[in-house]
């Protein structure tokens, strides 16, 4: 690492070269997974929303380098947090992140964070990172991001390593990222860090959607200067069928517009007109060239993506997953080593 790394907010905190010195870091610890490295460290974990992977995956990266993971599940066993200046505090909360933000760092080496924002809120203070940014402006520990309103930084790392290994050097290969139907709008940040990701890995990304379901323009412009950087490419689709053919990877993940940002019940009735369309199966992946199916999960069958996809051998979901330890703990190492 050419430098400290005094937090992990985005793909784009690491340049290419560090990333990938990252990912051999990874690839080591995943033959040789045992070490000490870490021994008295403690990293505190602090969660505003669910997990499965993230939280089992992080605590078991701190246990197999010789440290500790201490758990909060904000509301849940902690108190709840407000993280709003200049509020009178006599809602549910508390406790201000200021406090908890002091009080973890001098208890922990590291924070990791986990705080991704509901649909019926609002985009324009949500694309801010409040919770975050506030951990990091407060806080005397480095930040690790486990889920912000715009970045999944660790799945996007455990992607790009996915991708290393099952279809070798990921420049100019074709991925197809792509949105699909759900039942409910979901947040988008995956979908940011692995379209940020494979850009800074100058894959040919080809981002399919239907018109209005555009991301982010701050994250659209990060990718396709990273793109051309890199020498890759991004093609924006709105037509899932002609994005596919010759693809070696499908990224297939929903997420809610940010047009209709604050109201699902619209978002919900628009969307529902790409139900069909927009319903990852096997025929879709036998249009590309030998493609594998990626999903950070958790993933509903048959709402998103048929189930014949997931038993199908394409299907590279399970490893994302298991890479998601690697990954993380290379990244503590570098962090907290
Ligand atoms: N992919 C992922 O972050 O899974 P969890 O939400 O279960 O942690």
């Amino acid at each position: 690492m050419t430098k400290p790394l005094e937090s992990f907010m985005a793909p784009q905190d690491l340049t290419l070269e560090e990333t990938c010195e990252l990912l051999e870091l990874a690839k080591e610890l995943k033959k040789d997974p045992i070490r000490r490295d870490l021994y008295g460290k403690t990293l505190a974990m602090i969660f505003f929303n669910q997990s499965l992977r993230t939280r089992m995956s992080f605590d078991i990266a701190m246990n197999q380098l010789g440290g500790h993971a201490s758990i909060l599940d904000i509301g849940a066993g902690t108190w709840d947090l407000e993280h709003r200046d200049d509020v009178v505090m006599d809602g549910s909360a508390s406790e201000h992140i200021r406090e908890a933000a002091r009080v973890t760092s001098r208890y922990a080496d590291a924070i990791a964070l986990r705080a991704f924002p509901k649909y019926d809120t609002n985009w324009e203070e949500n694309r801010r990172e409040l919770i975050h940014n506030g951990f990091i402006r407060e806080g005397t520990v480095p930040l690790i991001n486990m889920e912000s309103p715009l970045h999944h930084p660790c799945q996007g790392l455990a992607d790009i390593l996915t991708i290393h290994e099952k279809l070798g050097p990921p420049k100019q290969v074709p991925i197809v990222i792509s949105w699909g139907w759900h039942m409910k709008p979901l947040p988008m940040a995956v979908t940011d860090s692995i379209f940020v990701e494979a850009a800074k890995h100058g894959m040919e990304v080809r981002l399919a959607h239907p018109e209005g379901w555009e991301l982010d323009p701050e994250i659209t412009a990060t990718a396709e200067t990273l793109a051309s950087q890199a020498g890759g490419s991004v093609k924006v689709y709105n037509d899932l069928d002609e994005a596919l053919p010759g693809a070696r990877a499908v990224y297939f993940k929903s997420w809610g517009s940010l047009r209709n940002y604050g109201n699902p019940q619209k978002e919900m009735a628009e969307a529902l007109a790409h139900r069909e369309k927009w319903h990852l199966t096997m025929d879709h992946m036998r249009r590309t060239d030998k493609g594998i199916f990626m999903h950070c999960l958790p993933a509903r069958r048959g709402v998103e993506v048929a189930a014949e996809v997931f038993e199908d051998p394409c299907n590279a979901t399970t490893d994302e997953a298991e890479n998601r330890l690697h990954v993380q703990k290379a990244l503590l190492l570098k962090m907290l080593g």
